[in-house]
């Protein structure tokens, strides 16, 4: 090796101890992002287990509790008789029965949709027939249809039926929830900017501009709601997980505490095909 050749090397060997520096920052990188990813894991894992448990553990004793609140229903007798007693026995067993046959629905579909085999089922979706009937039904409230024809149209939108239907309950019940002392309810669909949207408006409750996003948080809720404060929250991401999104609208801000004008309205975007 030359004299010249000297600086060279000892350059050499300087960029190699910096290379090993820098290659011992990047293994310690390294290292911090699989133990990150490693605690995330175990946390899926967790959350997996948890609901994995919930649905088990609940589905398997509601199956029992149809099963014996059909019992009872076989053993009533089927005449009115002279008391009241047997008829609204029926009546109230018959709520029972289609109260846990819709927690025992929501396991099945919640399974179903934890399992990557299923996930989010997007399907042509007669929106009258299958989200707005059978939950207008369920939620026993009086409930305009606009436009008035309604009822008749057939109108598909392309959606997972498990979402929309849980996405609608919550709607109707906030709005019998939130909308002042006799709201009217009023639900439709309609195509805004090219996308079809399910919408439930009521009167007699107005959401403040700055607040239309913040009810979507889990931490707002109103003090007098009996609530969690969690069912908007979820139908937001349950829409943006089918592809669609959730919106508040509302107008008619009160003066002096009159609500006359006041409404407020949530829609229902769905995904296109
Ligand atoms: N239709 C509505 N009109 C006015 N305010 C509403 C309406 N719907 C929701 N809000 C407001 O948004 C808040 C959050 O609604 P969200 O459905 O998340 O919770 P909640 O109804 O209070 O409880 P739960 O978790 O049982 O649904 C409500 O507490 C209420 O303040
Ligand atoms: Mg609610």
């Amino acid at each position: 090796m030359t004299q010249d050749q000297q600086p060279d090397r000892s350059s050499l060997e300087a960029r190699v101890e910096e290379l090993e520096a820098s290659l011992a920052q990047s293994n310690g990188k390294l290292s911090q992002r699989e133990a990150e990813v490693a605690e995330l894991r175990k946390q899926l894992e967790i959350s997996r287990l948890v609901t994995g448990t919930l649905i088990h553990d609940l589905r398997n004793p509601l199956s029992i509790i149809l099963t014996y609140l059909a019992f009872c229903q076989d053993i009533l007798p089927k005449d009115e008789g002279s008391s009241d007693f047997p008829s609204k026995m029926g009546e109230y067993l018959g709520e029972v029965y289609s109260a846990t046959n819709h927690m025992h629905d929501i396991m099945t579909h919640l399974y179903n949709l934890m399992d990557p085999k299923w996930g989010v089922m997007l399907f042509d979706t007669d929106i009258y027939n299958y989200i707005i009937k059978p939950g207008v039904s369920r939620s026993g409230l009086d409930v305009r249809y606009y436009p008035e024809t309604l009822p008749t149209d057939q109108d598909t939108v392309y959606a997972d039926q498990f979402i929309a239907r849980r996405v609608f309950d919550n709607l109707l019940k906030n709005a019998a929830d939130h909308g002042g002392d006799n709201p009217v309810i009023t639900v439709g669909h309609r195509i805004n900017k090219g996308r079809p949207e399910l919408y439930v408006r009521n009167t007699g409750s107005y959401i403040a501009e700055a607040d239309r996003r913040k009810v979507f948080n889990l931490e707002v809720r109103r003090p007098e709601s009996e609530g969690l404060g969690l069912g908007l929250n979820l139908c937001k991401r349950y829409a943006e997980l089918m592809g669609g999104y959730l919106r508040a609208d509302s107008s008619g801000q009160p003066s002096d505490g009159n609500m006359q004008n006041a409404w407020a309205e949530f829609s229902l975007g769905f995904p296109l095909p």
